[in-house]
């Protein structure tokens, strides 16, 4: 019960206890994945950055505060870390260097070209169609953007009891065809470990 509760936390944080459980459970777990994908995106002064489902907004603040980035946008399918994290980012979006928007991968309210970088953690087992989801990402990213996105391996995910209420997984290599597929080139996988999240893949490949 608490199991399947938490799985649909993790695919969408809702409510006090999203905000006030899930959001700082996601900050913690999570940080060797997003530094590994903030390393891996390699940022510069002149980038204008999307992150696809921030969650509590771990990310979206560390580019901020190193002021790595001229734009930071973040877009998540969660009302309630929108609000919670547009609070936590007030500052930055009052300067008008942060925004935070409600909504889908397979559906994003952005133009073409908008970013030169897009970054997504932890997200890929909630897509409805990963192909559409990376159609819409390269639709987003100039030509030579670079996308990264990270992800637990399958093989780990699957000795978590919680991943059969609602997690689709995905082996590698079927993942580097569908970046493939979608418009993306010289892509190169770092896999990593460490003792919260085990055996994880963060995927970088450039728009063609
Ligand atoms: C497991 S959390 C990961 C949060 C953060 N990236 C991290 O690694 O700590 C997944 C986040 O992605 C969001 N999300 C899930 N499906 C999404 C989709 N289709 N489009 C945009 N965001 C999505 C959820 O609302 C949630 O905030």
């Amino acid at each position: 019960m608490f199991q399947s509760f938490f799985s649909r936390q993790l695919a969408r944080p809702s409510g006090l206890f999203g905000r006030l459980f899930t959001a700082r459970w996601l900050d913690k777990a999570n940080v060797g994945m997003n530094t590994l994908t903030l390393e891996s995106l390699d940022l510069a002064g002149n980038d204008r950055l999307l992150e696809v489902g921030f969650g509590g907004g771990y990310l979206l603040q560390q580019v901020l505060v190193r002021g790595r980035c001229q734009q930071v946008a973040g877009l998540d399918v969660s009302p309630d870390m929108v609000a919670h994290v547009g609070r936590r980012l007030r500052r930055y979006v009052v300067a008008g260097k942060a925004r935070v928007a409600l909504g889908d991968i397979e559906s994003m309210p952005f133009a073409d070209d908008e970013f030169s970088a897009l970054c997504s953690v932890n997200t890929l087992y909630f897509w409805r169609d990963p192909a559409r989801a990376l159609a819409e990402c390269r639709r987003v990213l100039q030509s030579a953007g670079r996308l990264v996105l990270c992800f637990n391996s399958k093989h780990d995910m699957e000795q978590w009891p919680g991943h059969v209420h609602g997690f689709s997984l995905y082996e590698l290599a079927e993942v580097e065809r569908l970046i493939a597929a979608a418009g993306f080139g010289d892509i190169t996988t770092r896999t990593a470990h460490d003792p919260v999240q085990g055996e994880f893949y963060c995927v970088r490949a450039v728009a063609t």
